[in-house]
């Protein structure tokens, strides 16, 4: 078992047969209107919903939706995702208005086999990100089990996460974070070497963390994105309009220091794809890593990419997290792309952060070819880099003494 596992309970470990789950799922979805843009995080909930239901557990599945105001908020509603559960489970998901609601505890005496429950997006009670001991005592009424499944959102302190969990003495996780923590913990304890990071995205200063813990584990950092730009500023050179985060120029240039002492690898882009704005219909490929004038660097360009390439196909264990341009310009998605191909065509394990990289590795067409894609963004970072998730440090049974 993995370590961030320890103390633990499975959804295997406890006796559900006959007894009301309440089971957390992130079932937070990217939405068009009332269209799932993307339905993996749906998908990848649907191991631990059969289990429960083969196993003959009562369900009242709960989530949240994005980022609503308040209970009038409707275009945040799991109606749309309701419906897609009932035509992927081919059973009956109830829909609770209310998800504090009385009416769970009046359903459940009636509940058939082929019957579950949704509670409608916990964001529509305050009482959900206030992290409420009131709303948590409400569900433990009618729950037995508590099982959290949500990892995408364990890193909140939110009522359906801690407080209820703190309160419920059966408790534990789903098979989704199972498998997420076993796949994290390979890129912290013991990982196949040689290891590389590929790292991208816009900002440095959401990734010091996590390169901070990977320092010391790693063989190697590949940086692009971005937050190359600021690496290579801080070495000197120009580089145009592009993002530069001048207060991290110093960190920056500390970083690579560090690296360069424990001899490890650092690849930076040895060229660019530049335009004069993210919008631009189609960029122009620099001769070197400076950039000149008023241009901006857009994607990595086609010697950067054999180079990262290179360094890929030569890693046992390879994580990414973050786009290396602005890939949802598809002019500029080459680089991004890219990477997810190199890395579907490497033998390694090769484990994708959640958020951004994990809907590039799924547009590019290549997620499946992937070793795992974690169905969190915050919360695999959050993990990675060593804090204290709430939804787990609230499941550990730790042994008195
Ligand atoms: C996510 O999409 O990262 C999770 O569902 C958590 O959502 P939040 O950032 O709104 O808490």
């Amino acid at each position: 078992m993995a370590s961030g596992l320890r103390f633990i309970k499975t959804i295997r470990d406890l006796e559900i047969t006959d007894k009301v789950v309440f089971l957390r799922l992130d079932l937070n979805v990217p939405m068009d209107g009332a269209t799932i843009t993307d339905e993996n995080r749906i998908r990848q909930s649907l191991p631990t919903i059969q289990y429960a239901l083969e196993k003959g557990a009562k369900l009242v599945m709960a989530s949240h939706l994005g980022r609503p105001k308040g209970p009038g908020d409707t275009k945040y509603s799991l109606e749309p995702v309701a419906n897609r559960l009932t035509e992927l489970l081919g059973k009956e998901v109830i829909l609770i208005e209310e998800p504090g609601s009385d009416a769970v505890s009046h359903l459940l005496l009636g509940l058939k086999k082929n019957q579950v429950i949704l509670l409608e997006n916990l964001r529509y009670d305050p009482g959900e990100t206030a992290n409420s001991d009131e709303l948590a005592q409400k569900w433990a009424s009618f729950a037995d089990v508590y099982i959290n499944d949500a990892f995408g959102a364990s890193h909140r302190a939110h009522a359906s996460i801690e407080a209820l969990p703190k309160i419920m003495p059966q408790k534990g996780i789903g098979l989704l974070i199972e498998k997420e923590i076993n796949m994290l913990d390979q890129l912290l304890e013991n990982p196949k070497k040689p290891y590389l990071a590929v790292m991208g995205g816009s900002k440095v200063s959401d990734k010091i963390a996590v390169i901070e813990k990977l320092i010391d584990i790693v063989d190697g950092f590949i940086i692009g994105g971005a937050m190359a730009y600021t690496f290579l500023r801080a070495q000197g050179l120009g580089v145009g309009k592009s993002l530069v985060e001048t207060d991290k120029l110093h960190y920056a240039r500390e970083m690579i220091a560090r690296i360069q002492a424990r001899n490890k690898t650092l690849l930076l882009p040895v060229d660019h794809v530049v335009a004069s704005d993210i919008k631009a219909a189609r960029g122009e490929v620099t001769a070197g890593a400076a950039i000149e004038g008023d241009l901006m660097g857009v994607d990595i360009g086609p010697k950067t990419i054999s180079q990262f390439r290179a360094a890929i196909m030569n890693s046992a264990t390879v994580f990414w997290n973050g786009p290396m341009g602005v890939f949802e310009n598809k002019a500029f998605a080459k680089g991004t792309f890219a990477i997810a191909e190199i890395l579907a065509e490497s033998n390694g394990i090769k484990i994708v952060g959640g958020g951004d990289s994990a809907a590039a590795a799924e547009i590019s067409g290549f997620a499946s070819k992937m070793t795992h894609i974690s169905t969190g963004g915050g919360a695999a970072l959050e993990y990675l880099q060593g804090d204290k998730l709430p939804g787990l440090e609230v499941l550990r049974n730790k042994p008195r003494g």
